[in-house]
Order: C-alpha cells, then structure tokens, then sequence
C-alpha cells in the first residue's frame, strides 16, 4: 500500500530539511540492549521506512552495511542525496518484503514508521531476516510536543497544539498505532525477550523557522495543503506570528526548546 503522504517531492524536500534525527538518548538505549544480547563488532542493520535516511545515517557508524528501505521513492531519492557514508544504501521495498537473505540481519529499526506497516507480515518478515539474537526496535516520538521558551512555554506550546488540532482530520488511519504506543505490535511480536518502554523525554533546540519547517513535515500537512491550500498557508502565517509575538522577537532564527515524548519497543530473537 502506497501512502501518499510522502510520495511528494515537496514533502521529501522537507523531510531532508526538518526532520530531527534519532537522538542519543534512543541510541544509546538501542545498542546497550544489542551488545547485552548480541557480540560486536556489528555487521549489518536494516533501517525499515527510512524516509530521508535520517536514523539511518545515525546508526551506520555502528555497523559495516546498512540498508535503508522505503516505499517511497521520493524519499529515497533524497536519502540518496543526502548521505555520504559508504557503507549506508538504500533500496524501494516494503518493510512486509525485504530483498535481503534469511538470518542475516543484526539489527532492524524503524524511526517513526512502524504504525504504517501491516503487523503481521512485517513481523515475520523480521522473524525471517534476524540472525538468532539480532534485535529489533521500533521508536517514534507523538504528536503531543512541548515547546519551551523563557517563561513562555505553555502558551507557545499551546499555539503548537492548536496547529496539530488542524491537522487531526487529515491523519491517516494507522496513526491511532502511534497514537497507542505501539502497544499491538509490541503484544504480536512473538519473542519473549522485549520490552516497551514509554516516556522517554528528549530535547533538542531548533530555530523556530525549523519548528514550523517541523510541523509542515508531518504527514496530514500536504493533505490539509492539497484540500484546503489558503487555509493551510494562513495557519503557518499565524503561528509564526504568535509565536513570534509571545517570545518578544522579530527574528525566525530564536531558538526554541522541543521537549520529545518518545516510545522505544525492543525485542531480540530467541538464539
Ligand atoms: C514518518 S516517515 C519516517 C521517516 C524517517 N524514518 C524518520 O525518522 O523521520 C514514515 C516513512 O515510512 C514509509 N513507509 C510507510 N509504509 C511503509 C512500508 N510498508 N514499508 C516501507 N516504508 C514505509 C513512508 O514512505 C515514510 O517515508
């Protein structure tokens, strides 16, 4: 199943200019749980609905290969164009059917994608290509962002809320398994060794042009966009100017603080 949302090149454009990449936190988290059940040094990952490759670059020092895979190719072409690692590639494929061998995958992430796979097919897909041990792990920030500024954080974060309230009817359907914690994929993957682990807070300043750079990105943009064009461009126009106003600046380029709730599910095949 195609979805649309990032098939633009617009979108893929900004994805490469906005997107925050995995942050450290969720990093460090990943590789302890790998090196506690699977030896280094690490061969090869598999970053699945990869997008603009942002997770993607940030785990490839780590390993000797790893392969980025997105339906889009959008998505990919830009990936392509953003990374110089040798050792990364990337490939159009669905994460239900990925072109590489049986068990030869130390570990497979999804940033931010897992809620548009279809659970089932993608869970034996993993079962075939993890090495006995290899993990799998599966993260994304929601949609409920704090955004701190000064003694003005609650109201900016409620100009950001009143944003993503726009964009609630445009949301695709999968999203509700984000939206859950990705609580029915961790209950169907069938290791016994995982875990789900909720409320990881992170952190990162950004320039308040990149913030709404950031909500643009998100996939029920360029549908609003698409129905409801002047609608779409005012709500931006708006924001920027309260958001401009509450923090006593004229300039875009203010940081802002934007505080992350993230959820990391994880798991290892049995050896
Ligand atoms: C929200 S983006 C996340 C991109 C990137 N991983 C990140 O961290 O920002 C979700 C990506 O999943 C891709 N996607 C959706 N369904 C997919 C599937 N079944 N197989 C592979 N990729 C898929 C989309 O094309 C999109 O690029």
């Amino acid at each position: 199943m195609v979805i649309r949302e990032f098939e633009g090149k617009q979108q893929a454009s900004n994805y490469q200019k906005f997107r925050i990449d995995t942050s450290q936190e969720i990093t460090d988290l990943i590789f302890s749980y790998l090196e506690e059940r699977f030896p280094k040094p690490h061969g090869f990952a598999v970053d699945a609905g990869c997008g603009t490759g942002q997770n993607t670059r940030v785990i490839a020092p780590y390993f000797k290969k790893v392969l980025g895979i997105d339906i889009s190719e959008t998505q990919i072409e830009e990936a392509r164009k953003a990374t110089r690692s040798p050792n990364v590639t990337y490939s159009v494929c669905p994460a239900e059917e990925v072109q590489v061998g049986n068990t030869s995958v130390d570990l497979l992430t999804a940033s931010i994608a897992a809620h548009y796979f279809t659970i089932e097919p993608f869970l034996k897909e993993v079962d075939r290509i993890l090495k006995p041990g290899g993990c799998l792990a599966i993260f994304a920030y929601s949609p409920s962002i704090e955004v701190h500024y000064k003694d003005r954080s609650e109201q900016i974060t409620q100009v950001f809320a009143e944003m993503e309230d726009h964009l609630v009817p445009y949301e695709h359907e999968m999203t509700q398994h984000l939206r859950n914690g990705y609580k029915e994929m961790y209950k169907s993957i069938p290791y016994p060794d995982k875990r789900r682990i909720e409320n990881i807070v992170t952190k990162i300043r950004v320039p308040l042009s990149r913030l709404l750079g950031l909500i643009q990105t998100f996939p029920m943009f360029p549908i609003f966009l698409e129905t409801k064009p002047e609608e779409a461009k005012e709500m931006i126009r708006t924001a920027e100017e309260r958001f401009l106003r509450l923090m006593g600046t004229s300039s875009g380029e203010t940081e802002v603080e934007v505080w992350l709730q993230n959820v990391l599910v994880l798991a290892s095949k049995p050896q």
